[in-house]
C-alpha cells in the first residue's frame, strides 16, 4: 500500500474527530504562531494539515494567505467542506510533500504537525528539508510538532521518529535557528496521553 492509499483510507473510513491526533483546540499551534509574531498577510502554509482546524483558527484571525497541502484528497475535503465559504480563499494543495515543487520563496511559516516524525529514512528527511528550503521565503518560520523521545513509537499504524530540538536542529542546518521550544501532552479522543515536542526556528 503507498502512503498515498494508506492516508486515503483513513480519511474515508475514519470520522475526523475519532482520529488518534484530532484536537478541538491546536493551542500549541497557535501559541507558536502567535510568538512568531507575523502580519496578517505572511503566507502560511499547514503541511500534512489533514482535517485540523488550524486553518479556520487561522482565517478567523485575519490571515489572508493561507495554504493546506496534504497527500490525501480526502483530508482536504473535509476540511473545505467544514469551512464553507470560509475557505475560498485558502489554497488547497493535494501533494506528497517529497515530491511537492513550491514556487520559490513563497512562504513565511511553515507549520507541519505530525507529519515530519513519519520520515524515518534520512534520504526522505533530506527531501523534505529541501523542498521545505525551496518553499521558504528570508527570514522565514518554521513549526515543527513531532512525538517526543518519550512519546509513542507509531502513529496511524505507522512507525515514527521521534525528536528533540538537537535532532531537528541537526536535520535542519545551521541556516536554521532555534526560536521556541515547547513540550505538549495531547490528549486523545481515545483518552490516550502522547507526548509531543514542538520547535520554532528561523531562517537565518
Ligand atoms: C497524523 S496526521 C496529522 C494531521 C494534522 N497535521 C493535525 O495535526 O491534525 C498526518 C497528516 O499528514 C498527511 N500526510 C502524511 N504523509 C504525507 C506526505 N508525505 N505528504 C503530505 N501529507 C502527508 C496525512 O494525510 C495526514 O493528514
Amino acid at each position: 500500500m503507498t502512503q498515498r492509499d494508506h492516508w486515503q483510507t483513513v480519511w474515508t473510513t475514519k470520522a475526523p474527530e475519532a482520529v488518534s491526533w484530532h484536537q478541538d483546540d491546536p493551542a500549541a499551534s497557535l501559541a507558536l504562531i502567535r510568538a512568531a509574531g507575523l502580519r496578517r498577510d505572511a503566507a502560511i502554509i499547514d503541511v500534512g494539515g489533514g482535517a485540523s482546524v488550524l486553518v479556520d483558527r487561522l482565517v478567523e484571525a485575519g490571515f489572508i494567505h493561507v495554504a493546506v497541502l496534504d497527500i490525501s484528497g480526502a483530508a482536504l475535503q473535509h476540511t473545505a467542506e467544514r469551512l464553507g465559504p470560509l475557505g475560498d480563499e485558502v489554497a488547497w494543495i493535494e501533494s506528497d510533500v517529497l515530491s511537492w515543487r513550491p514556487v520559490p520563496g513563497l512562504f513565511d511559516l511553515w507549520h507541519d504537525r505530525a507529519v515530519f516524525h513519519f520520515l524515518t529514512d534520512p534520504a526522505q528527511q533530506a527531501a523534505y528539508v529541501a523542498v521545505m528550503r525551496r518553499a521558504l521565503g528570508p527570514e522565514a518560520q518554521v513549526i515543527l510538532g513531532t512525538f517526543a523521545p518519550d512519546g509513542p513509537e507509531r502513529c496511524s499504524g505507522l512507525p515514527v521518529c521521534r525528536h528533540d530540538s538537537a535532532s531537528l536542529s541537526a536535520m535542519l542546518g545551521p541556516d536554521f535557528r532555534l526560536e521556541e521550544e515547547l513540550d505538549e501532552d495531547h490528549h486523545t479522543p481515545g483518552g490516550m496521553v502522547q507526548k509531543f515536542h514542538w520547535c520554532r526556528f528561523r531562517l537565518d
